[in-house]
């Protein structure tokens, strides 16, 4: 979501509509603000894109205090009522929020028990009705009050009918920036919405909390210990910006995995074991005997490591196929099946197709979703989010390593409630995972190795992904990824199987990428290297830093930080993500928006 605040001399709503049209990357399905006027608060919402709340709006106040909003949702469809900003009973408090409160249903119910009336699905409006519970003279004093309460991560802005001098703001993992002006000042949660207007920038920090004034700033810690701050230097032009500085989306979100990975953690994990209880779906796994996993492109090879993921520690046995294949085929369902459909806008066509076939057959159906309100999520029996964010290059890449971290985390809590590992082994694999968004993170200083390999790379025809297991799965998506945006021809094998056929196609200089994770498989793909690499092949490994020394031979390496094999496709990918990334750079091609494709195909 974007937050956009303003308080100052001008008139406040053209500053925040300006501003939250810059931040629209960051949420699209919904906008709203709140702008003061006469000891009171006008509230504007609007389902859809910014310019839907701009046509309804119609006149507004030319004051100078408003906040605004646009959201992706993550609690409750996106609505007109669950739109930003959220107000308390009394109408007198304003706000707007970008995270995810962890422990909004407990608040929820003590406010109601005290009277407080709710209208949204949100975790936000707690907040609100939080504040309007503390609020007695000072803004300020109830945020800090309310402030103890939340657990989970947020960015909020306040603002309240009674002190029009102020807005109250205060983060923990969520970002926000203040931005400094002449009689006016400005908060938003990332530079673009602000860079036209000022390049005296504070990056507000984890645990901040601000007092904006129109002349006047405070920054201290949420115990109220003031904060010494530095500007931070801006030297991006407003297009960089939007993309926070990275030349394109899609590196942008390359880049956001490790956040993305946290995001979807969150409140996943309790007392070092994965439980997907909050999510209601146990009942639905109860008597299960067998899971058909069902979806499209990068979803689907999600979807081949969920099978082995939930086969391996789960013991169910998983069947996972491509959804306009399945929808074709005459099924024999299994009476006692799930199905799950993965899919990150959760509109995909066949996906949608498949959905329903299984629901006519009687077949309860799960749904693993980057989008709150999409079509999927309305109509599977259940849902699990993926918290990515908005994902807007065609090429997915955060979006499919939180849906791998959804197929462990529900491998894990499948183990966990039928018994089927030892509760040690339980621990420790989830403390792994609890830990992956550290190793993600460790993957991008190979960044400019990956770069130069590319460069070397670029201009070939033809290339191989090898891998076996897990690894096969990764290399099918490192292969979707280079067709996808460089345009070059890229073939994915399981290592195997190459000498079946693939063989006869290698030749002198050929690029074979083989990925390196599996222990246990390791001397088997090593042979298989050893027969493309006879044949003139030139072979780039990715392989984990303790596998290293048997991949000696391989002509190049990228070496991946030490993780447990089963966990591996979450870090292995990020390599090939940006070799594809940069082969297309280098081949001048549009990388966001690749030819022929589409973000979500509503189509068959
Ligand atoms: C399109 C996109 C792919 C995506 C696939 C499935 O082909 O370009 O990136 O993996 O659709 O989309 P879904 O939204 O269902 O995950």
């Amino acid at each position: 979501c974007g937050i956009m605040g303003y308080i100052g001399d001008g008139p406040a709503v053209p500053v925040i509509i300006n501003g939250l049209s810059k931040l629209e990357y960051r949420g699209y399905d919904s906008a709203g603000l709140a702008v003061y006027q006469e000891h009171s608060l006008q509230i504007s919402k609007k389902k859809g894109r910014l310019n839907e709340l701009v046509e309804a709006m119609g006149d507004y106040p030319p004051t100078g205090l408003a906040i605004g909003h646009t959201r992706w949702a993550t609690h409750g469809i996106p609505s007109d009522m669950n739109a930003h900003p959220h107000i308390d009973c009394s109408g007198r408090i304003a706000l707007v929020h970008n995270g995810i409160i962890e422990n909004y249903a407990g608040l929820r119910k003590e406010l109601m028990l005290k009277g407080h009336d709710f209208v949204s699905e949100t975790d936000t409006e707690v907040i609100a009705h939080l504040i309007e519970e503390y609020y007695q003279e000072s803004l300020e004093e109830a945020v800090r009050e309310s402030l103890k309460h939340l657990q989970g991560s947020f960015a909020i802005a306040v603002i309240s009918a009674e002190e029009p001098d102020k807005i109250i703001a205060a983060k923990k993992d969520s970002p926000m920036v203040v931005g400094l002006g002449e009689n006016e000042n400005y908060l938003a949660s990332d530079i673009p919405a602000i860079l036209g207007k000022t390049n005296r920038v504070y990056i507000i920090e984890d645990r901040e909390f601000v007092v904006l004034q129109k002349d006047m700033v405070s920054i201290t810690d949420f115990d109220g210990r003031p904060i010494k701050k530095e500007l931070f230097p801006i030297n991006w032009d407003p297009i960089a910006a939007e993309k926070n500085g990275y030349d394109h989306f899609m590196l942008k979100e390359i880049h956001e995995q490790p956040a993305a990975l946290r995001e979807t953690l969150r409140g996943n994990i309790k007392d070092q074991v994965a439980d997907l209880a909050h999510f209601n779906i146990d009942d639905i796994f109860a008597d299960v005997k067998k899971i058909y996993i069902v979806a499209c492109g990068t979803a689907y090879h999600a979807g081949l490591v969920g099978r082995w993921a939930i086969e391996k520690l789960a013991r169910i046995p998983v069947e996972t196929e491509i959804a306009s294949e399945f929808r074709y085929r005459d099924v024999l369902w299994h009476p006692q099946s799930l199905m799950i459909v993965i899919s990150q806008s959760g509109e995909t066509a066949d996906t949608m197709a498949v959905l329903r076939e299984a629901k006519r057959n009687g077949i309860r159906v799960l749904a693993v979703t980057n989008v709150v309100g999409s079509a999927v999520s309305r109509e599977a029996d259940r849902v699990i989010y993926t918290h990515a964010g908005p994902e807007i290059a065609v090429a997915s890449t955060k979006a499919y390593s939180t849906q791998l971290l959804i197929m462990y985390l529900l491998a894990l809590h499948l183990a966990r409630v039928r018994g089927t590992m030892p509760l040690n082994e339980l621990k420790e694999l989830t403390g792994e995972l609890a830990r992956i968004d550290g190793l993600a993170e460790k993957v991008f200083e190979q960044q400019n190795r990956i770069k130069e390999m590319a460069a070397r790379h670029k201009d070939v025809q033809n290339t191989f992904f090898l891998g076996r297991g897990f690894d096969y799965a990764v290399a099918m998506e490192g292969a979707l990824k280079l067709k996808e945006i460089s345009y070059i021809h890229a073939e994915a094998y399981a290592a195997g199987e190459l000498k079946h056929g693939p063989l006869a196609l290698i030749y002198e200089g050929v690029p074979v990428l083989a990925l390196i994770t599996q222990d246990h498989l390791v001397e088997k793909t090593m042979s298989n290297i050893r027969e493309v690499k006879a044949r003139g092949a030139i072979v780039i490994a990715i392989c984990k830093a303790n596998l290293q020394e048997s991949c000696q031979e391989c002509d190049e390496q990228i070496i991946l930080p030490d993780v447990n094999p089963i966990l591996a496709p979450i870090v292995g990918v990020i390599p090939l993500q940006i070799f594809a990334y940069y082969m297309a750079i280098f081949r001048g091609a549009d990388v966001d928006k690749p030819r022929n494709l589409a973000k979500s195909v509503t189509v068959e």
